[in-house]
């Protein structure tokens, strides 16, 4: 008997703090799931492209605001006018493969070609337009997808799940696994575009970023990374200590010129797969902060320069010029291209797996 009311106290307290989560339709085939927690945190997922529709968090007065972009209805996400990739989960291959070219064991691929010469985040149709199976767990959301052999040029039938789960201080986990029935490459990750002033509310110039990199991966005109990984000391790219992010965005500086601002690979400072802190911004007015945490061993900050205010995004927002910012925990853009750079091979018995976390906070005064 006491043992059973001692059980019964522990499932209790397993439920209180997993978060509730609802479904509601948002297309054929199509549904939007809430998930909320005890501290008033709300996160909205679709299971088209898997993507974070929306992610209402309170500022220091306890105001909530959605600081994500995005659109209000599926519509806005799969219009052919949406090349942002708002929210969306990325594969096969997060970032560039150069001309679309890779060789493994011999064999040369093909990826479609869809940003100047390069393919980006996977190609015509990568995960993002893709509508994953998804499933309610008892602490979030799991969307699985099933990518056949030579989906987009890429080898390998791949068997992909991702786990979205928040806990109650505010932390929104993102956990990746992938398995494959042949050789293939692939580099995972979430191509959310934050402001931490919130939805449409102006540029994250004033946002004030700090990243864990020592080094950083240049690229070429096409974005492309040259090979090198150079010192951030000395350039507008280190970022060690918190630093506005428009303070040096318009410096005359061929990385910042190729980028139209950021749009680079940043080598976080860690053991390989240790799970660390990669990135933390604080918007000093709201007070609000967040922190990226990941296993991954890189990072691409984009600060949202192919934003120019045509998208119209929720609430009839119109979202210009580095509106927004993006945190995408990955290995390095044209990895296969590199053998210098953290392979991005996965093998027929092996896991792929990368966690991620986005921990949404405010500041303390
Ligand atoms: C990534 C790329 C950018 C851009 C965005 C989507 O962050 O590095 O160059 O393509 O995705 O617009």
């Amino acid at each position: 008997m006491h043992r059973k009311l001692m059980l019964g106290a522990a499932l209790a307290s397993v439920l209180a703090a997993a978060p509730k989560i609802a479904k509601q339709p948002f297309g054929s085939q199509v549904f939007l799931y809430t998930m909320t927690n005890a501290s008033g945190m709300e996160v909205k997922i679709t299971n088209y492209g898997g993507t974070i529709v929306s992610i209402k968090v309170p500022d220091r007065n306890k105001k909530l605001d959605d600081v994500v972009l995005g659109f209000d209805s599926l519509a806005g996400y799969t219009a052919k006018t949406n090349t942002s990739y708002f929210g969306a989960l990325i594969g096969r291959y997060g970032n560039r493969i150069a001309n679309g070219k890779f060789t493994l064991n011999g064999h040369a691929y093909q990826a479609p070609v869809n940003d100047g010469p390069n393919s980006l985040h996977g190609g015509l149709q990568g995960f993002d337009k893709r509508i994953w199976r998804a499933k309610e767990t008892d602490d979030g959301l799991e969307l699985n997808y099933v990518s056949q052999d030579g989906e987009e040029g890429y080898p390998g039938k791949l068997n992909v799940t991702v786990r979205y789960t928040l806990d109650d201080k505010n932390g929104l986990q993102i956990d990746y696994r992938a398995t494959t029935n042949k050789d293939t490459v692939l580099n995972l990750t979430n191509h959310s575009y934050f402001n931490l002033s919130g939805n449409g509310k102006g540029t994250v110039l004033h946002q004030k970023l700090t990243l864990s990199a020592d080094r950083y991966t240049p690229v070429d005109s096409t974005l492309i990374p040259t090979g090198k990984i150079v010192d951030v000391a000395g350039t507008p790219f280190d970022f060690r200590k918190a630093t506005e992010i428009g303070s040096r965005i318009d410096q005359d500086n061929e990385q910042l010129k190729f980028g139209k601002g950021y749009d680079h690979n940043f080598v976080l400072r860690k053991k390989a797969g240790e799970f660390s802190l990669a990135a933390s911004v604080v918007e000093p007015e709201s007070g609000r902060t967040m922190e990226v945490w990941t296993t991954e061993p890189g990072l691409q900050f984009y600060s949202g320069n192919f934003l120019n205010g045509k998208d119209v995004g929720k609430g009839a927002k119109a979202y210009p010029f580095r509106s927004a910012f993006c945190l995408e925990t990955q290995h390095f853009p044209d990895s296969p291209n590199h053998s210098n750079f953290p392979s991005t091979v996965l093998k027929p018995g092996d896991t792929y797996k990368q966690k991620t976390v986005y921990k949404l906070g405010v500041q303390k005064k």
